[in-house]
C-alpha cells in the first residue's frame, strides 16, 4: 500500500524551506507516496490543519523565501499529552510518516513523535547553522549573503562619517553568521559566543586604533551577547573618541529568495529524507558532511560537538 507522508516547517523560517518542501513532495510522489501538507508546524498538526497535495502544489515555489506551509512555535509540544493529539490527527488522516523541516527544537519534536509510533525525519532548515550534524543548514548561505549585502552599504556611510559601526546579526546562541560574515567583510572585530571579547579589550583595541590613525571601525557582533548592544556603543563613543552607531539587522536576515547553494542543499536533503522514509526509518535527521549526504539518529545529532571553526577564528587576527 502507498505510504502517506506529511511535511511541515517549524521554528524560525529560513530561505530554502520552500525548495525543501518541493523536494520532499516531488521525491515522495515519484516514490508512489501520497503527500500531505501540514500547516503551521506542530501547532497545525495538533489542530489537524492538514491537506493532501499533488505535484502542482509545489510548482513555482523554489525561488520564494519564507515557507508556504507557514511556521509556528508550540512550546507545549514538549508535553506528551499534547503530542498525543498530533498522533491522533496523523492516525485520522492515515499518515504514517512525517518530514519535519526546522532546527534543533523541531528535531526534538520529530524524535519524540517517532517514539510514539510515527516515523519522522528531520531536515535542517534554519539560518543559524547551529546543527552539528550538518556542515550547513538550509538558509544559512542566503542569510549570510543578505548580511554581506547590508554590511557593504553600512560600510559606505561608516567610512564617510569616520564612525564606528556595530552590526548585530542573528544566530540565537550560535556565532556562525557573525563569524562567516565578519570574514567575508574583513571587519575589524568579530564578537560571537564562541569568541567573546571583554568590554575592556574592545575599548583598549579601539583606543589603540584611534591613536594609530584608523579612521573608521567595523564590528560584527552576534545577538544575545549584550541585552542591548547600544550600551557597548555608548561606551565606545564616550571612551574611544569614535562616534558610534549600532545597526540591528533583524528579520531582514530571514527573508528573500534562497541562494543557489541553499536550493541545491534543500533538493539533496529533501530527497534523502524520502529515501529514509521509503526504507521505513524514523527518528533520524539528514545533513551534508564533507559534501556527502548523511543521516544521524536525532539524539546522537543533538549531542555532537559543534564545529567552532577555529580555522576561521585564526583568520580574524591574521588578516587584520
Ligand atoms: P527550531 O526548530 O528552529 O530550533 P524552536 O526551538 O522554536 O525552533 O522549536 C520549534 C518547535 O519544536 C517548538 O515550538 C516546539 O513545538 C518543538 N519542540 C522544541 N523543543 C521540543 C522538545 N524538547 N520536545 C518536543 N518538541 C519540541
Ligand atoms: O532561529 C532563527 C532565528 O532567526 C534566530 O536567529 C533568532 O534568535 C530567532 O529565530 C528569532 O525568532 P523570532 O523571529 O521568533 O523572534
Amino acid at each position: 500500500m502507498a505510504k502517506k507522508v506529511g511535511v511541515l516547517t517549524s521554528g524560525g523560517d529560513a530561505p530554502g524551506m520552500n525548495a525543501a518542501i518541493r523536494a520532499v513532495v516531488r521525491a515522495g510522489l515519484r516514490n508512489g507516496c501520497e503527500m500531505y501538507f501540514v500547516y503551521e508546524g506542530y501547532k497545525g498538526l495538533i489542530e489537524g490543519n492538514i491537506e493532501k497535495v499533488d505535484r502542482s502544489s509545489v510548482s513555482e515555489i523554489i525561488s520564494h523565501g519564507g515557507t508556504i506551509l507557514k511556521s509556528a512555535r508550540l512550546p507545549g509540544f514538549k508535553d506528551e499529552a499534547v503530542r498525543k493529539k498530533a498522533v491522533e490527527q496523523l492516525k485520522k488522516h492515515k499518515i504514517d510518516a512525517l518530514v519535519c523541516i526546522g532546527g534543533d527544537g523541531t528535531y526534538m519534536g520529530a524524535k519524540k513523535l517517532t517514539e510514539m509510533g510515527i516515523n519522522c525525519i528531520g531536515v535542517p532548515g534554519t539560518i543559524d547553522n547551529d546543527i552539528a550534524s550538518t556542515d550547513y543548514t538550509i538558509g544559512f548561505d542566503t542569510c549570510l549573503n543578505t548580511i554581506v549585502e547590508c554590511t557593504d552599504k553600512i560600510r559606505d556611510t561608516t567610512e564617510s562619517h569616520s564612525r564606528c559601526s556595530i552590526i548585530e546579526v542573528m544566530g540565537r546562541h550560535c556565532g556562525d553568521l557573525a563569524l562567516f560574515s565578519g570574514i567575508a567583510e574583513g571587519v575589524d572585530m568579530i564578537i560571537t559566543p564562541d569568541h567573546p571579547i571583554s568590554d575592556e579589550d574592545i575599548i583598549e583595541n579601539l583606543k589603540e586604533w584611534k591613536k594609530a590613525g584608523k579612521q573608521h571601525i567595523m564590528i560584527i557582533i552576534s545577538e544575545n551577547i549584550y541585552p542591548d548592544t547600544r550600551v557597548l556603543s555608548e561606551r565606545i563613543q564616550k571612551e574611544t573618541g569614535y562616534e558610534s552607531r549600532v545597526e540591528v539587522l533583524g528579520r531582514i536576515q530571514r527573508g528573500g529568495s534562497p541562494s543557489a547553494q541553499d536550493r541545491v542543499l534543500a533538493a539533496r536533503l529533501g530527497a534523502h529524507a524520502i529515501d529514509l522514509i521509503m526504507e521505513g526509518k524514523g527518528g533520524l535527521c539528514v545533513g551534508l558532511v564533507n559534501n556527502k549526504v548523511v543521516h544521524y539518529d536525532i539524539y546522537e545529532a543533538l549531542h555532537l560537538p559543534r564545529d567552532k571553526h577555529m580555522n576561521l577564528l585564526r583568520l580574524i587576527d591574521l588578516l587584520k
